[in-house]
């Protein structure tokens, strides 16, 4: 139907994920445990380069609240986090009675700027705290500045969460993002490049670290034939059956990859001749982004439009598109938080605008959208 709602990013199965989930059935696996947990596990870890173990998760929240405590934050520490995200990078900083310490965006990849996170520890230091954490995030499936981030963890001995949840199949010198903090934290939500429903993991550079992750997950059962606890615990192991949706789902993963990139080219031709429109590619060889998303800013004095006419013309014809995240400087929950920076991100905001940007799409998806911003392109010149 010509006016059915296109979506900014909807699931696309494979063909396989019943056949998981059936599994699961005839073996009576419906459990947060089983043959598809493992397998899920396993397929992640060899997509990632094998050099990792991985634990499978209710969420990408959860993991980075897991990531969180095995890094040790208690109440009182301080964490530093990219500003522009969405708000689960951050609230698990609530969770454990710390305070995050928001820092800006640089322009090239929108994530974590160096200079301003050098300057944010430094003040921290000097206020008398060491923040605890750097939780940074490769957002849109664009990876940050790994190098020049790990550059500053490293002299300052602080380690890196890296939140990947809008990041698998991206790459940063040809190694897997997922691989490069101390811990890393990825998300199989329902609008994410491939989904559980709902899930995650979280990747660790140990056997070890990943069974203090299972324990934590599973309640923090002590080894005992009763029920002994000696921790705290959370239940946060993904079913049985979600992996089986993730087994499905990897093993079209590189397909979706490809989509998503082409997704991304459709709009690099679309607007080629718009100036004032910048759509956000990689800054080098270096990146390789899944465009999980596809981004562009508007600067509305060469277009003579905003970001919201462009939004709202095609939000008119049911396609939809979304504003960039919020800063989290920015959000009311979290105003008595600190931040460092010079306003980059607060201008992404204002002026940037994410597309339609499914696998899924068809070619009669894609003209609808062509059609439509052609027209509002003429319309305001
Ligand atoms: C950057 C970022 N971090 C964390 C999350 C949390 O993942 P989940 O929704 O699986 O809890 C998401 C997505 O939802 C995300 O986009």
């Amino acid at each position: 139907m010509a006016n059915d709602k296109i979506w900014l990013s909807s699931p696309h199965m494979g063909g396989n994920e019943l056949k998981y989930i059936h599994d699961a059935f005839d073996e009576n696996w419906i459990a947060p445990l089983g043959p598809n947990v493992t397998g899920f596990e396993s397929d992640i870890k060899k997509y990632l380069g094998g050099n990792v173990e991985v634990a499978a998760l209710s969420s990408g929240t959860a993991a980075l609240h897991l990531a969180l405590i095995m890094l040790g934050v208690s109440n009182g520490d301080e964490v530093i986090c990219q500003s522009m995200t969405f708000a689960a990078s951050a609230n698990p900083i609530k969770y454990m009675g710390a305070t995050p310490i928001f820092v800006d965006s640089e322009s090239e990849t929108l994530n974590i700027c160096p200079d301003q996170l050098e300057i944010a520890i430094e003040d921290r230091i000097k206020k008398g705290k060491k923040p605890k954490v750097i939780i940074a995030v490769h957002l849109y499936g664009m990876p940050y500045q790994v190098d020049r981030i790990n550059t500053i963890a490293d002299k300052y001995n602080i380690p890196v969460i890296e939140d990947a949840a809008e990041a698998l199949g991206s790459t940063y010198r040809g190694e897997n993002c997922g691989t490069f903090g101390e811990l890393a934290i990825l998300s199989f939500n329902g609008n994410k490049i491939i989904t559980t429903s709902g899930g995650g993991a979280l990747v660790t550079k140990t056997e070890k670290m990943k069974q203090k992750a299972v324990f934590l997950a599973t309640q923090a059962r002590d080894d005992a034939p009763h029920y002994q606890h000696s921790e705290i615990g959370y239940n946060y192991r993904l079913s049985n059956i979600s992996a089986g949706i993730g087994r499905g789902q990897m093993e079209v993963l590189d397909e979706r990859v490809s989509a998503r990139r082409e997704m991304f080219e459709f709009y690099v031709n679309l607007f080629r001749d718009v100036e004032g429109v910048r759509l956000f590619s990689e800054p080098s060889t270096d990146y390789f982004s899944n465009h999980w998303l596809s981004v562009l800013t508007i600067d509305s004095e060469i277009t003579g439009f905003s970001r919201e006419d462009l939004r709202e013309s095609l939000a008119a014809l049911n396609i939809e598109c979304r504003p960039l995240w919020k800063p989290m400087h920015m959000q009311p929950v979290f105003e008595d938080s600190p931040f460092y920076g010079t306003g980059v991100a607060e201008t992404m905001f204002d002026h940037g605008l994410c597309l339609p940007s499914g696998s899924n799409l068809s070619d009669n998806d894609r003209s609808r959208i062509s059609n439509a911003i052609k027209s509002h392109l003429k319309k305001d010149q």
